[in-house]
């Protein structure tokens, strides 16, 4: 992730019910937190606060629409006509462009052969336009006369306008160069997409970004009023002929509401099993087989019924009040200490300390605490949860030296068959004896499912560092201690995010 721009795209499209409902059913997007390791976390985010939705709609001579980036730079925006603008022109805007520097609107036409030509409406300077830390809400209008306004939510003037000579109207949007990659099993890579929307709600994934003459995958979610799903390959011709070809259909009543966010998990195994699960429930209740074997390498949400709203790439679950940590370092990479005096939930008694902690991934946690900041040439305590194919844990003292080199003492070695897992948080408390030694107890559980004791080597958890082995983790530390339960999904987990390739 270090090397992907972030950006988080929330689309808020006017939704019918919504003024109707006491409960705002975008609270499951509220209660979402940030993905990076630093101290905005802890802001009460109101990403997408409810009044964000009222000014969202039509007037007479114009559509609008409110649009929510958090990133770096680089959020894209592209409006066409029609669903599949092949040798049509669309509209794209780009926002904190060239380094969050500039933003521009054009008008591109892509041809059958997949080439484009861009004729560029507008360029201005928006100097840190855009944000990582927090979401910069956009008003988009687009006037039927073709005149298109972008304005920051709350400010008067827009700051980018255009005219469009060809009207094109904002019927489909798209966020473009979205490289969608939720998470990735060996065998396959999962997403989590929630969909708000009475029904249709319409998944397309490729091999490529304009996948023109190529055969994608479709998949309907609550077609047909509601009551069916399907998965189908479409042929997609320079012609804008789509040609289906039926995979699976099944009954799926009342699959979607308008009303809450269903989620969603899209498994694309790489032997062509695809998947699709409601999110926490094992089992899938959409599966078939893609014998082309076509990669999600590219995906795309279709707003086929104006009321449905997606949100993608969703993460995994989020533990309520934990901070989150998922630029998490490899084994011998350049180590990030936390110190446990800034923490605001830390367990204290008489003769410990302990903390609660949450790991998502397929195996590997490694955890180690020492005395200082910087602890080389120094004894530290490192934890190993469920590594060796998630199956035995250990805890060893370990003397690093700068250049990287480490001895290691084994304190401890158990057996911890599959307490890891790669989309379910495990959450636990580490709790460290003055007297050397050290307990870790899942929630709800009384028992230690790993302790180990080292009287003569009592080393303080004065600071704290996460790290992983061979697959990408995300920690929650720093978790509120008298949570019961790790949160469940959909409660707290959905947050935008599209990494730019
Ligand atoms: C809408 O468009 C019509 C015709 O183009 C124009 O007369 C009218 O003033 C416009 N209304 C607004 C609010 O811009
Ligand atoms: C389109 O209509 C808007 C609002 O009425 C107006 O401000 C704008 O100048 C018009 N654009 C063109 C190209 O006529
Ligand atoms: C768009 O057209 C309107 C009406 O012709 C004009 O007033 C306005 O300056 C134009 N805007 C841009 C950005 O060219
Ligand atoms: C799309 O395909 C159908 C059936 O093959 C054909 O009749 C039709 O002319 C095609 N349309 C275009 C625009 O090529
Ligand atoms: C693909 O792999 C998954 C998971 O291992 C398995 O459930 C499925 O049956 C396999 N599909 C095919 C077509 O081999
Ligand atoms: C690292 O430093 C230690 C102690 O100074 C030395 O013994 C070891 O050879 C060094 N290792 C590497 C890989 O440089
Ligand atoms: C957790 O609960 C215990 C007992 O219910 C209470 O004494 C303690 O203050 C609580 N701690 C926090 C951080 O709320």
């Amino acid at each position: 992730m270090k090397e992907l721009a972030v950006v988080v795209i929330v689309l808020a499209v006017q939704v019918l019910h919504v003024a109707a409902m006491h409960t705002n059913p975008f609270d499951v997007v509220r209660g979402c937190k940030q993905h990076h390791n630093v101290g905005s976390y802890d802001d009460a985010l109101t990403y997408f606060p409810t009044a964000s939705l009222q000014n969202v709609g039509r007037t007479v001579n114009s559509t609008y629409f409110k649009i929510a980036i958090l990133g770096e730079k680089d959020g894209v925006i592209r409006l066409s006509r029609s669903l599949f603008p092949y040798d049509k022109d669309v509209i794209e805007i780009l926002l904190g462009g060239w380094g969050n520097t500039k933003s521009t609107a054009k008008r591109q036409h892509r041809s059958a052969s997949n080439r484009f030509t861009d004729t560029q409406l507008v360029e201005i300077q928006t100097p840190n336009l855009l944000s990582p830390f927090w979401p910069t809400m956009f008003v988009l209008q687009v006037f039927n006369n073709g005149t298109v306004l972008v304005g920051i939510d709350g400010q008067e003037h827009p700051f980018l306008s255009f005219n469009d000579s060809e009207r094109i109207p904002p019927d489909y949007m798209a966020f473009t160069k979205c490289l969608l990659h939720a998470g990735s099993t060996a065998y396959s890579k999962y997403f989590k997409i929630a969909i708000l929307g009475p029904n249709d709600g319409i998944i397309r994934y490729g091999e490529s970004l304009f996948p023109y003459d190529k055969d994608v995958i479709e998949i309907v979610l609550g077609g047909t009023a509601n009551t069916k799903s399907e998965g189908r390959v479409q042929h997609r011709t320079s012609m804008n002929n789509a040609t289906n070809t039926l995979l699976e259909i099944i009954h799926t009543p009342k699959l979607l509401s308008a009303f809450r966010p269903t989620m969603f998990v899209l498994e694309v195994f790489n032997n062509g099993t695809v998947q699709v699960s409601h999110d926490g429930h094992g089992h899938p209740f959409l599966s078939f087989y893609d014998s082309k074997l076509i990669p999600a390498n590219y995906m795309a949400f279709t707003i086929w019924n104006k009321d449905v709203i997606f949100f993608y790439d969703c993460p995994l679950e989020t533990i309520k009040g934990c901070r989150q940590f998922d630029d998490v370092p490899g084994y011998n990479d350049t180590p990030v200490y936390f110190s446990t005096n800034t923490f605001r939930n830390v367990g204290r008694t008489s003769n410990s300390r302990y903390f609660r902690i949450g790991i998502v991934g397929a195996n590997d946690g490694h955890i180690r605490f020492g005395r200082s900041a910087f602890p080389f040439d120094e004894d530290v305590v490192e934890l190993v949860i469920s590594g060796w194919s998630n199956t035995q844990s250990v805890a060893r003292r370990q003397l690093r030296r700068r250049n990287q080199s480490f001895n290691n003492v084994l304190l401890k070695e158990a057996s911890t068959p599959k307490l890891l897992h790669r989309s379910r948080p495990l959450v636990f408390r580490l709790e460290v004896f003055d007297n050397g030694r050290v307990q870790l107890t899942k929630d709800g559980e009384r028992k230690p499912f790993f302790e180990y004791s080292d009287s003569q080597n009592a080393i303080p958890p004065d600071y704290m560092a996460f790290f992983k082995w061979d697959v990408d983790l995300i920690y929650f530390y720093d978790c509120p201690l008298n949570e019961t339960g790790a949160g469940t999904a959909g409660e707290e987990s959905v947050l935008l995010r599209c990494s730019l390739a």
